[in-house]
C-alpha cells in the first residue's frame, strides 16, 4: 500500500480531534476491536480486543494480556492540532465574521488566505436529553484575508498578528450572522433551537500533496501529530499475538498542556489499565510486576534542520529530513526518553533496519514538550519519546519526507512486534 496515500486518507478523515478518533475507531472496528462505553460494566476476555473513548476526542485501544502479571507494550500520540475555535458569528464592517479563539500555538500567518472548513461536534437536544453529533461539511466555508500590501507597507517587516483583530474569519459578505447557526443545524440534522452546545474548529482544507522531483516531500495539514497517530495505529494493528497486552492511546489536549480529563494528564490510561487488570484477577503484586514489565513509546513529531534557518538547530545533532525516525532527548526531562529506553528503541530499530536520528534542542533554547513525560507521572512505565522529523511545525500546512513516514511506520510495527522481557540490569531482546 502507498503509505503516503494512506496517511493522507487518515488526515482527510480527521479535520478535528473528534473526527480523528472516529477515523481510528473505524480502522479498529474493521480489525475486530469491540467498542466499550466507559459508563457500562466491561466484561473483558483474555486476548480480547477493545477500545473506548473519552469525551469523544481521546481513544484507548488494547488487546487483553493472557496473564495478570504480563506487561503492556504501548504507544501514544495526540489527536489535536493547533486551530481556531469558533465562538459564534457577528457582523463587522458590513461583513459576517466567524469569531475565533486560538487553540494551541499555531503560526498565525500561515492560516491567512487559505480556504478553511468547519468541523467538530454539535450538542443537540434529543428527547429529554442531549446527543453529540459530529459535523464536517465537505466544502470551503471561510477565509482569514490579509490586508493589502498597498495599505500596510510594513507587512513584510515582521507583522505582529493580533488574535483579537487579525484572526477573525470572513464567513460571508454582507449581514448573514444567522447563517452560521443555520449551517450547524442543517449539518447536525436538527432545528436551530435544539442546538444546546457546540465545539467547532476552523481547519485547513488543503489536501495532502507530495512535492519534489520524485514526490520525496510530503505537505499536509496536521502532520503534527496525525502522522504519529497513523504510524502508531498501523504498528498496533499489525502487532503479533503474544502473552503481553498491547495498547494504543490517542490523546486530545496535548497542544494545550494535556491537563484535561481526556488528556495525557487525566486518569484515562490509569483507568483503562486498572479495568484490564481487574478483569484478569490482578493482585497488587501482579499490577506492580505488570507495570515494571511494560514499555511505552510516546510519538510526536520533531524538528528537522531547516535549510533556510540552520542556526535554529543544535549544530552537534542536526536531524536531516529523510534521515529516519527521531529519538528525542532533553536533560531537563521535557522528553521521557532515558538512556535505557533510548537503547531499547535503537536496538529494535537496528533489527528492523530503520535509521534513527537523535534530537536535542539547541542548548540555549527551551524547545517544545510533548505528552511522554506528563504521562509517565500518571503511569510509572519506562518511555521513549520519538517522532517524525518535519519542518514548519504548527503551520497550517507542514512539511515532512515520504521516506521518514515509511521509516516511522516500520519502527512502530517493530516496537509492537519485538520480544522484550525484563532481565537483570536491563532487558532481554528475544
Ligand atoms: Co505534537
Amino acid at each position: 500500500m502507498n503509505e503516503t496515500r494512506d496517511l493522507f486518507d487518515f488526515i482527510a478523515a480527521s479535520p478535528s480531534p473528534w473526527h480523528a478518533v472516529q477515523a481510528a475507531a473505524s480502522r479498529l472496528q474493521a480489525a475486530g476491536f469491540v467498542p466499550l462505553d466507559e459508563r457500562q460494566t466491561w466484561r473483558l476476555a483474555p486476548g480480547g480486543r477493545y477500545y473506548t473513548l473519552r469525551e469523544g476526542s481521546s481513544l484507548i485501544a488494547w488487546r487483553q494480556p493472557a496473564a495478570p502479571a504480563a506487561g503492556w507494550r504501548m504507544a501514544a500520540a495526540h489527536s489535536d492540532s493547533p486551530a481556531f475555535k469558533v465562538k459564534g458569528a457577528a457582523v463587522k464592517s458590513g461583513c459576517t465574521l466567524l469569531l475565533t479563539e486560538g487553540y494551541g500555538g499555531m503560526i498565525r500567518a500561515s492560516w491567512l488566505d487559505r480556504p478553511l472548513g468547519l468541523a467538530g461536534r454539535v450538542l443537540v437536544r434529543a428527547g429529554d436529553g442531549v446527543e453529540a453529533r459530529l459535523i464536517a461539511p465537505d466544502r470551503d466555508l471561510a477565509v482569514i484575508p490579509h490586508p493589502a500590501i498597498h495599505l500596510d507597507r510594513a507587512l513584510n517587516d515582521g507583522h505582529k498578528y493580533d488574535p483579537k483583530a487579525d484572526m477573525q474569519a470572513l464567513f460571508a459578505p454582507g449581514e448573514a450572522a444567522g447563517s452560521y447557526k443555520a449551517l450547524l443545524a442543517a449539518e447536525a440534522g436538527c432545528d436551530e433551537a435544539d442546538i444546546l452546545g457546540e465545539d467547532i474548529l476552523l481547519y485547513c482544507r488543503q489536501p495532502g500533496a507530495t512535492a519534489g522531483p520524485a514526490g520525496e516531500l510530503v505537505l499536509c495539514p496536521r502532520l503534527d501529530d496525525l502522522a504519529c497517530a497513523w504510524a502508531t495505529l498501523r504498528g498496533f494493528l499489525e502487532a503479533p499475538e503474544k502473552e503481553e497486552g498491547v495498547l494504543w492511546c490517542l490523546f486530545d489536549s496535548e497542544e494545550v498542556g494535556s491537563g484535561t480529563r481526556q488528556g495525557a494528564l487525566g486518569s484515562f490510561l490509569p483507568d483503562v489499565l486498572a479495568a484490564a487488570g481487574e478483569a484478569l484477577g490482578q493482585t497488587a503484586q501482579d499490577r506492580r510486576r505488570a507495570l515494571a514489565a511494560s514499555l511505552l513509546l510516546s510519538a510526536d513529531n520533531g524538528h528537522a534542520i531547516h535549510p533556510n534557518f540552520p542556526a535554529l538547530a543544535d549544530q552537534d545533532h542536526p536531524v536531516r529530513l529523510g534521515g529516519g525516525v527521531v529519538l528525542k532527548f532533553n536533560a531537563n526531562q521535557k522528553y521521557a526518553t532515558t538512556g535505557l529506553t533510548a537503547a531499547l528503541f535503537r536496538a529494535v530499530c537496528q533489527r528492523a533496519g530503520v535509521p534513527v536520528q537523535d534530537y536535542y534542542n539547541r542548548p540555549d533554547m527551551p524547545g517544545g514538550s510533548t505528552l511522554g513525560n506528563l504521562l509517565s507521572t500518571r503511569v510509572g512505565v519506562p518511555m521513549a519519546d520519538i517522532g517524525l522529523p518535519q519542518l514548519a511545525m504548527h503551520s497550517c500546512v507542514e512539511t515532512a519526507a515520504a521516506a521518514d513516514l515509511a521509516a516511522l511506520h516500520k519502527a512502530c510495527a517493530a516496537w509492537y512486534a519485538a520480544d522484550l522481557a525484563p532481565a537483570e540490569n536491563g532487558w532481554a531482546i528475544g
